[in-house]
């Protein structure tokens, strides 16, 4: 079971590639947390790196998940550049539960925060020129079912990122607000959000467990939903090319 968190496609992308080269399933992590995956033998975790560390809701979803302390249990960490202690992290809230991580590697790809900076995600394809090479690199590990840690160590600086006061500031930077002038209720972002944290009331309105994913500023028609103070640009939404947004939509 390849089980994934993906706000803008990255993570499931990656998550389907290896699921299909090892004949394995893909699952959402919220939905992984109500199942009772005790019998797989094989668990992989796909998920971003926010800030050098995890998505809130990894941190709080993960403790949460029912698997066999003998599987063999892989994190993979997409990334715009530095995983930090998004794998490490993890490997600690697992083995808190007796579960040891048996391997970790990060790969790189567009950065989907870059448009809360008024940069261009789309702009960044070249950085799936060497994603190949590392993808098969990862899935034969993988299958070989490999012990080994790559870009899984404890640094003092992606700590500080992952502390509660840091994690607060990373949730004002990036959290999105929904500019009403532009929205037109069309409920896209409901269904995008996997935290079911957005509702309807002509408007949409951003509820209070936003984990920051920006489905919902990169999914949304209209532009209407921004973050860091900057209207949104359609040529900067990004979702990953192999995804739909359809695919992405919460379960
Ligand atoms: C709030 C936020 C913080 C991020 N922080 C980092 C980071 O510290 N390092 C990094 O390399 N990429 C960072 N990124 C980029 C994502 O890790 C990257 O785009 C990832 O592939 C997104 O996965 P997804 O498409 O499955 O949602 C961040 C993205 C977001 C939304
Ligand atoms: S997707 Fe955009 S336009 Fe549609 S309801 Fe959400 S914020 Fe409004
Ligand atoms: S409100 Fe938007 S950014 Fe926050 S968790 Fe939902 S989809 Fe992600």
């Amino acid at each position: 079971m390849v089980i994934y968190f993906s706000g803008t496609g990255n993570s499931l992308a990656i998550a389907r590639s290896i699921a299909a080269a090892t004949n394995e399933q893909v699952l959402p992590l919220t939905q992984a947390v109500r199942e009772d995956l005790t019998s797989e033998k094989r668990i992989g975790l796909v998920y971003p790196s926010y800030d050098f560390n995890v998505p809130p809701a990894v941190r709080t979803l993960v403790p949460k998940l029912q698997i066999n302390a003998r599987a063999y249990v892989f994190i993979i960490i997409p990334c715009g550049a530095q995983a930090g202690n998004s794998s490490w992290t993890v490997r600690k809230l697992l083995q808190a539960k007796g579960i040891r991580v048996a391997y970790t590697h990060k790969i790189r790809v567009p950065d989907n925060s870059a448009i809360v900076f008024g940069r261009n995600p789309n702009d960044q394809k070249w950085k799936f020129r060497r994603f190949a090479s590392r993808l098969q690199t990862i899935i034969d590990d993988v299958k070989a079912e490999r012990h080994a840690y790559h870009y899984s160590w404890w640094s003092p600086l992606a700590w500080v990122m992952g502390t509660r006061r840091m994690e607060e500031w990373m949730l004002r930077t990036f959290r999105p607000a929904v500019n009403e002038s532009k929205c037109i209720g069309c409920g896209i972002c409901v269904k995008m959000c996997p935290m079911r944290n957005i509702a309807i009331d002509e408007k949409a309105g951003i509820g209070p467990h936003c984990t920051a994913c920006l489905a919902c500023l990169h999914a949304c028609p209209q532009q209407a939903i921004e973050a860091g103070g900057k209207p949104t640009i359609k040529e900067r939404q990004y979702c990953h090319p192999d995804i739909k947004r359809s695919d992405l939509s919460a379960k």
